[in-house]
């Protein structure tokens, strides 16, 4: 592509510049991505939400289109040098945050109109907690693979770019997604229908649901708040702007239903301060408010986190501390410091038993490493020796088996199998040489394990949880994440949540 030399030859004056590169961007972008750059028929073009794009791919999408989208190629159109003013343009962020409020929300607020509620069974046959919800990045669409059979029941095409796990309705019928721009749908796994759709935010980074199903949190980048909804209709219920105890305002990193506790669990990304907001709808007839709010200051701002079963304890991470903490919910108090390695991924965390205490083992996203971590007194039990850094380990508690990939670098094609016991790598799958292999999730018995091969023209690849032999290969899209119901609504120990 010759013409992207030009993105290194001097330009005119920096006005001109952005001059030309809005008038252009009216013309040839803001059909499809909104005005203001928010969004349409095409996704949200803001360095917030282009963050997983390089410039360089940006070009070239501009330049060559997307096949199979709506998204045109303006390689005859426009010129190098415009081109690259358009991609420096959408790196740019808006001068002001935009605003996203109930207003908008509501407006933005679609229902399913023809709804038969006298449906209360599944319509199809297929055990509906044995289910996965099987989210395909490559080209964003949801497929339902009955997790007995695993045939694909259904397939459809999602809001643009999901991330965060899907979350489930307690008696497991609906899932709740949640995408990159904001969007939160509402599906129904009995009758396989979109029941309702709401913009909740310009950039959201995670979802949550209520431990008696009635509310959802989504956790905000932009604007920088967290929004409740209603989980039956998606209205919303209220608006918490992330604005922290010493009057900054912050993005929100995360938003977590603290089972047990009755309420929600969020961290601010810019402040460092942990919020509890409670959703115990008893409490409030009591007299209290239902949504109060309670903050915890915190040594440091947290990315990552991960709770202790009883959520009374955080094991957090951020970039700017080393190792990680563990803190106290209740009182905010640091218990103790676990020196992990290279940024453990807390989020993606499981728990089992391990010679009668309770531990925790994570991966780490900068180091070949995943660490066995006491829950009872911290203490780091074991670092087992990977062949890269890691994203996601599983287990499930029927299989005395974690997998867990090795997500970057030469061995990303592997997938390591832990013993639980004696936390010894027994085996190293490679199922797809040279190609991502990542995410694993076991079936509702833990009988099953199914791998991603994160990649395009990618799949989904059943194994037998006992010999570690294939037992199928289902062709996807990038199936960046699986979820089955059944592990997701009991709050699996070999899942996270
Ligand atoms: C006719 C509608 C349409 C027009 C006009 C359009 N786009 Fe797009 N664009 C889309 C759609 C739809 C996608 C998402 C494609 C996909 O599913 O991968 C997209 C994707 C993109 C992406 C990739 C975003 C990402 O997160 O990966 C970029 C960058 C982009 N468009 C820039 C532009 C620019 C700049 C212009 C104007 C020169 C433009 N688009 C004009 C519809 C459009």
């Amino acid at each position: 592509m010759t013409c992207l030399a030009a993105v290194f030859l001097p330009h005119q004056t920096a006005f001109a510049e952005s001059a030309d590169a809005n008038a252009l961007y009216t013309r040839h972008c803001a059909e499809c991505h909104g005005p203001d750059r928010l969004g349409g028929i095409g996704p949200a073009l803001l360095p917030q939400n282009l963050r997983r794009l390089r410039k360089k791919a940006a070009m070239k999408v501009i330049a060559s289109g997307r096949a199979s989208t709506q998204m045109p190629a303006f390689g005859d159109v426009l010129s190098g040098d415009q081109i690259a003013a358009l991609v420096k343009l959408i790196y740019t962020p808006l001068p002001r945050i935009p605003e996203w409020g109930r207003k908008q929300i509501e407006a933005s607020r679609r229902e399913a109109v023809e709804v038969d509620h006298s449906i209360t069974k599944p319509l199809h046959s297929a055990d509906p907690l044995n289910l996965f919800v099987v989210v395909e990045g490559g080209d964003h669409h949801v497929s339902i693979l009955d997790g007995d059979t695993f045939k694909v029941l259904h397939r459809f095409k999602s809001r643009y770019a999901l991330h965060g796990g899907p979350k489930f309705s307690p008696d497991g019928r609906y899932v709740y997604f949640q995408s990159r721009d904001g969007w939160i749908t509402k599906f129904d796994l009995y009758t396989f229908e979109i029941l309702a759709e709401v913009r909740a935010g310009i950039n959201a980074r995670n979802i949550a649901i209520s431990e008696d199903g009635a509310t959802l949190a989504v956790a905000n980048y932009l604007p920088h708040n967290l929004v409740l909804l209603s989980a039956q209709d998606l209205r919303v219920e209220k608006i918490i702007p992330a604005v922290s105890m010493d009057g900054v305002s912050s993005r929100v990193s995360a938003v977590y239903q603290a089972r047990g506790r009755k309420s929600f669990i969020a961290a601010l990304k810019d402040a460092p301060e942990l919020w509890e907001i409670s959703t115990d709808v008893e409490a409030m007839e009591a007299g209290r408010q239902l949504f109060a709010l309670r903050r915890v200051r915190l040594p440091a701002p947290l990315d990552d986190f991960f709770f202790d079963q009883s959520y009374r304890h955080l094991l957090g991470a951020s970039r700017s501390i080393k190792g990680a903490v563990v803190i106290d919910v209740d009182t905010g108090g640091v218990v103790a410091r676990p020196p992990l390695p290279g940024l453990p991924h807390l989020g993606s965390g499981i728990t089992w038993t391990w010679k009668g205490r309770p531990v925790m083992a994570t991966p780490h996203l900068s180091e070949g490493a995943v660490s066995v971590i006491a829950m009872d007194d911290w203490s780091i039990v074991k670092t087992i020796r990977t062949n890269g850094p890691g994203f996601f380990i599983r287990s499930h508690e029927k299989t005395s088996y974690a997998w867990a990939d090795v997500f970057f670098g030469p061995h990303k094609d592997e997938m390591h199998i832990i013993d639980k016991r004696t936390l010894e790598i027994v085996k190293t799958l490679r199922p797809a040489p040279g190609k991502t292999v990542a995410h694993v999730e076991f079936d509702r018995y833990g009988r099953h394990a199914l791998v991603s091969i994160w990649e395009k023209d990618g799949a989904v690849i059943v194994y037998d949880a006992k010999t570690f032999e294939e037992v199928k290969r289902i062709p996807m899209s990038k199936p960046v994440g699986k979820y089955n119901v059944y592990n997701k609504i009991t709050f699996s120990a070999g899942t996270s949540h």
